[in-house]
């Protein structure tokens, strides 16, 4: 068992275990109040509905069931769920348990953070991209037509229960997806290797929540250094967007960090050595690197983009592993750099 303690805004503790053993006795004391909301979504609930039935009948329970998919997070959902607990006299002294990944996470997160000004959210992560990063640090969020994440709160869950159990039914290309994000990790912090992507258990979650914990204690509203967990985000998120969430969040963070090494060689002329480090990791991974739209229309939509500064944004750029840097690079000069790119690839 792992055990790490977030000291943010609120106080609270990550377990990372294994085995359904001890499940109902680590989680029902994390549960405060009589009634619990479980939010999860259509397949999740086709897994472990029964379980979950069983594992909670002590309380007087409520289960919201969204379909599968980043569609489903959407403001539509977000009202049923408000609505279920309003029709349940859920108040203040109840709890909403997240149970899924990162989709139900973040729509029953800003539902907690919401309802009757903010309710005890604990979260459960039942996939590799959850459990790794979005039951952390406590951004919530529901997408808008407009964009991706662009309602949302800061809200921190009372408590994180991860267990590796679930994640033995995660389809393979759900485990690579959440490798996107723990790539991230290995680019931000060199604790995390190569060899380690090849054994997904409680010690890589460890690691990979160590260095998110460690950056959202010192930035937890995302004021500077907390920006570096967006590695990779700037393309990833054009291209998530651009192909109508089709392309999944993890996969779509692969090939951001593409970008990412790409514009950083061409800032600071990285040695060939760590560019085929970093490549290495990707490749390690088998994510498909490729990516089905044009520099100049990922640059468009970057420019849509919530956090850009007029002519200029952020961006998370790295002087070697270990050794990201925020940048702030006008947003022409991205362009060009990302052009400049796509004309090599296309050259082969
Ligand atoms: P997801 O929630 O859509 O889950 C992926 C798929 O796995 C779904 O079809 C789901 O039904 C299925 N699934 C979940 N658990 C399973 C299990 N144990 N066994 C079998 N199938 C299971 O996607 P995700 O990759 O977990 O999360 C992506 C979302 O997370 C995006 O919306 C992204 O924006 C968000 N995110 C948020 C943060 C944050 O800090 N809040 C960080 C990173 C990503
Ligand atoms: N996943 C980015 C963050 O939590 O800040």
């Amino acid at each position: 068992m792992y055990e790490l303690t977030v000291r943010a805004s609120k106080k609270y503790k990550i377990t990372i275990t294994k085995g359904l053993g001890l499940f109902r006795a680590r989680v029902l004391p994390l549960v405060k109040g009589e009634s619990v909301a479980i939010v999860t979504d259509d397949r999740v609930n086709g897994l472990y509905g029964d379980i979950l039935d069983e594992f909670f009948s002590d309380k007087r329970v409520i289960k919201i069931v969204i379909k599968h998919g980043e569609n489903s997070k959407n403001s539509a959902n977000y009202l049923r769920i408000i609505n279920a607990l309003a029709e349940n006299d859920f108040t203040r002294e109840d709890t909403v348990l997240a149970f899924g990944g990162g989709v139900v996470g973040d729509i029953a997160g800003f539902a907690a953070s919401t309802y009757m000004r903010g309710i005890t959210l604990i979260a459960v992560p039942t996939t590799l991209l959850a459990a790794v990063d979005s039951s952390v640090g406590g951004k919530t969020a529901v997408d808008l037509k407009t964009g991706k994440n662009l309602l949302g709160t800061f809200y921190q869950p009372s408590a994180v229960y991860i267990n590796t159990e679930f994640l033995k039914t995660l389809p393979a290309k759900e485990i690579k997806n959440g490798l996107g994000e723990v790539i991230k990790y290995a680019f931000l912090s060199d604790t995390v290797k190569i060899a380690d992507l090849k054994n997904v258990d409680g010690d890589l979650i460890y690691r990979c929540l160590k260095i998110k914990r460690d950056i959202v204690e010192k930035d937890e509203k995302e004021k500077g250094e907390r920006a570096l967990l967006n590695l990779g985000h700037t393309f990833g998120h054009a291209i998530e967007k651009l192909s109508g969430y089709k392309l999944a969040h993890g996969a779509c963070v692969a090939k951001g960090l593409v970008y990412s090494i790409e514009i950083s060689k061409r800032l600071y002329g990285l040695s060939d050595k760590t560019v085929s480090e970093m490549y290495g990791l990707l490749k390690s991974a088998k994510h498909d690197l490729s990516c089905p739209f044009s520099a100049e229309s990922l640059v468009a939509q970057i420019i849509a983009d919530k956090k850009r500064k007029g002519e200029r944004i952020d961006f998370v750029a790295l002087k070697g592993i270990g050794k990201p840097e925020i940048t702030e690079i006008k947003i022409s000069d991205l362009k060009k750099m990302a052009v400049d790119y796509e004309s090599k690839i296309s050259a082969f």
